[in-house]
């Protein structure tokens, strides 16, 4: 499909559709967007001792080698929002990103139990984050929202404590997520918690398959009704599994940099995402905790379109993915698809 702007080399021409196409961001924890020098300046602000002291030591602490290693160092960066401004200025701070990548829609990840846990209320962060929403969405013109995620590795009571507390402002939401640990915490642990999410009218999601096995794909979509796979990248161990979500067109949020820094697939080259496309998967590409991960959403299309060869219908392809696999009204989505196919002959 040829494109309008001037063709000057291959590489040229594909970091200028990247650039161009309009996208949308379905996997996105905030919490993983807090870059070191705001966690710096949230520590000094509410004085909060941290491990590291400068932004250097900061981001040389950053060496990953699976999930937990991650989780840890990023629970610690958290600990550093506490008030109202904090998730205000963090919210905000991840959308100015998102529109220099052309993002115009965003339904973003949070975690309360990290921050409930440390006592900082769930209206203080939900207000917070709604706050930052808003003066982006009136500055970039960015939709979308939030999806509130329970951490797996604590208890399905701890997170039917945690959805109590949300359902009064449950309309204020685009739906539920599960996150965090996922070896040893299947979907199952959270049927009950998923199914009164459900009958809220929360739109449920949920993180399998990124280091778990299919079975927990499986089980999010079958016993949490998952309608969206974040990360879901194991399904290519079953076949059957694979012409499911084909056949079902269920979305998988893949996460390219993260599963590389996370040790999901040892090279880029290795990434299975083009060959699930090619086997007509709804594929969408997300940064997931871009401030740690070395990319915001733009450099994951760069990173997987120079590793693995995506052509220029493969990513118009995904970026039309990610706004169709999205919670936007219908009229919303057509306005962004028709931006897109404005963008071609
Ligand atoms: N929380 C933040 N990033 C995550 C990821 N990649 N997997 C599970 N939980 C997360
Ligand atoms: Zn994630």
């Amino acid at each position: 499909m040829p494109i309008i702007y001037p063709p000057i080399n291959e590489e040229i021409t594909m970091t200028h559709l990247i650039d161009l196409l309009p996208k949308a961001e379905l996997h996105l924890h905030i919490e993983g967007s807090l870059e070191p020098e705001l966690m710096l300046s949230l520590a000094e602000r509410n004085q909060i001792k941290l491990p590291w002291e400068t932004i250097e030591e900061t981001r040389d602490a950053y060496q990953f080698h699976n999930l937990q290693s991650f989780l840890d160092i990023y629970y610690t960066g958290a600990s550093v929002l506490c008030k109202e401004e904090d998730f205000a200025d963090l919210a905000y701070a991840y959308l100015k990103k998102a529109d220099a990548d052309r993002v115009m829609h965003a339904e973003i990840f949070f975690d309360p139990q990290t921050h409930t846990d440390r006592g900082i209320p769930y209206e203080v962060v939900l207000d917070g984050l709604q706050a930052g929403f808003l003066r982006g969405e009136k500055e970039f013109g960015i939709s979308g929202g939030y999806i509130l995620c329970f951490l797996r590795h604590l208890s399905a009571e701890d997170a039917m404590t945690t959805l109590k507390h949300a359902l009064p402002r449950a309309n204020e939401l685009l739906g539920v997520g599960l996150d965090s640990s996922e070896v040893g915490h299947p979907p199952a642990k959270f049927s009950d918690v998923f199914a009164q999410a459900h009958q809220a009218g929360l739109i449920p999601v949920a993180h399998a398959g990124e280091e778990g096995p299919p079975a927990y794909i499986h089980q999010a979509l079958d016993l949490l009704r998952a309608v969206r796979i974040d990360h879901g990248v194991r399904c290519s161990e079953e076949e059957e599994l694979v012409e499911e979500l084909r056949d079902r067109q269920i979305p998988l949020t893949v996460c390219p940099l993260s599963n590389i820094k996370l040790g999901v697939f040892k090279s880029m080259e290795g990434h299975n995402l083009k060959a699930l496309l090619e086997a007509g998967l709804c594929i969408t590409l997300n940064s997931d905790d871009p401030a740690y991960f070395g990319g915001y959403l733009n450099s994951n299309f760069r990173a997987a379109h120079q590793a693995l060869g995506l052509d220029d219908s493969q990513l118009v392809q995904l970026a039309k993915n990610g706004i169709r696999a999205s919670f936007a009204p219908q009229a919303r989505k057509e306005s962004l698809l028709n931006q897109i196919d404005a963008l071609s002959l």
